[in-house]
């Protein structure tokens, strides 16, 4: 039986298993997918087991995405551009680290119908998933892509790594026509963004990576001004379909199910 797993610190609240073994028994797979918390020190022991096939595949998560790449033997252009890796197989006996938040983010735009060709992006966030989204709104070719972040030196590193951003600070306003959510902040029901949701007249789209719960703060407030928005439920989907695919080697169904499966 293949083994999979998805790392992280903390890991509890991943809903990858679900989604993965969902997906394993509706095409019949004989492998199981397991989430495991684990420190800096475990990182290499568990490259190490990919490498000895005692592993066939990892996803990587908060906040390992780029500390994982020094174990690893190769990267893929995706991770390279980025810095981070979320998904890792073994080719040809070497252990190989790609990025597949970036499609995901894609797509799930793409799935929202939005169109964000020379738009004027609010980023908010330089974390994790920041330097993915960032990657994709250039194949989308936004107009403008404003980063602001609570402590202003990760920005700043964001920064050296696509010279295009622009930065604000955590507080200041600016003018933009789509805003993206890429902080934790939403996850506790009392957090709020301070930005301007005001409509005057212009209806703007409004992103948020986090899907549970299924609407943000910074969600409501801007559907109380009229504007578009979306959650992250369908870029968790998609980044977790294209893990599988590399995997497996066939293309899991996202239908219904799938969607109630992390919604519940
Ligand atoms: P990491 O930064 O460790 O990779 P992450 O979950 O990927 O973790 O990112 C968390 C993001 O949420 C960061 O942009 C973080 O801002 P800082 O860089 O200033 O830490 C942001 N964030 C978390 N809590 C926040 C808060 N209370 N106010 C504002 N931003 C917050």
């Amino acid at each position: 039986m293949n083994k999979y797993l998805v790392i992280g610190n903390p890991i509890d609240h991943s809903l990858s298993p679900k989604l993965h073994n969902y997906w394993i028994n509706q095409n019949k797979i004989d492998a199981e997918y397991k989430k495991l918390m684990v420190n800096s020190e475990n990182l290499k022991d568990i490259i190490d087991r990919l490498k000895k096939g005692e592993i066939t595949g990892v996803n990587v998560t908060v906040p390992y995405k780029n500390e994982i790449i020094k174990h690893l033997d190769n990267l893929t252009k995706e991770s390279q551009e980025t810095f981070s890796v979320n998904t890792i197989f073994k080719k040809e006996d070497k252990i190989v680290g790609h990025n597949t938040d970036i499609a995901g983010f894609e797509l799930a735009i793409r799935h929202s119908k939005q169109n964000l060709k020379n738009k004027k992006v609010l980023l908010l966030g330089a974390g994790g998933v920041s330097p993915s989204i960032v990657f994709a709104l250039k194949k989308f070719e936004v107009n403008e892509i404003i980063i602001c972040n609570r402590t202003l030196s990760k920005a700043k590193e964001l920064k050296k790594k696509f010279n295009y951003i622009k930065i604000i600070e955590w507080g200041e306003q600016c003018d933009f026509d789509v805003a993206i959510n890429a902080t934790s902040l939403g996850l506790k029901e009392n957090d709020f963004i301070n930005i301007n949701y005001n409509n005057e007249g212009k209806e703007k789209f409004f992103y948020d990576v986090i899907y549970n719960p299924k609407e943000t703060n910074f969600l409501k407030q801007a559907k109380k001004n009229f504007h578009r928005t979306e959650n992250g439920i369908m870029m968790f989907i998609y980044q977790a379909h294209q893990a599988f695919t590399i995997w497996h080697n066939l293309m899991p169904e996202i239908d219904e199910n799938v969607i109630s499966i992390i919604n519940d």
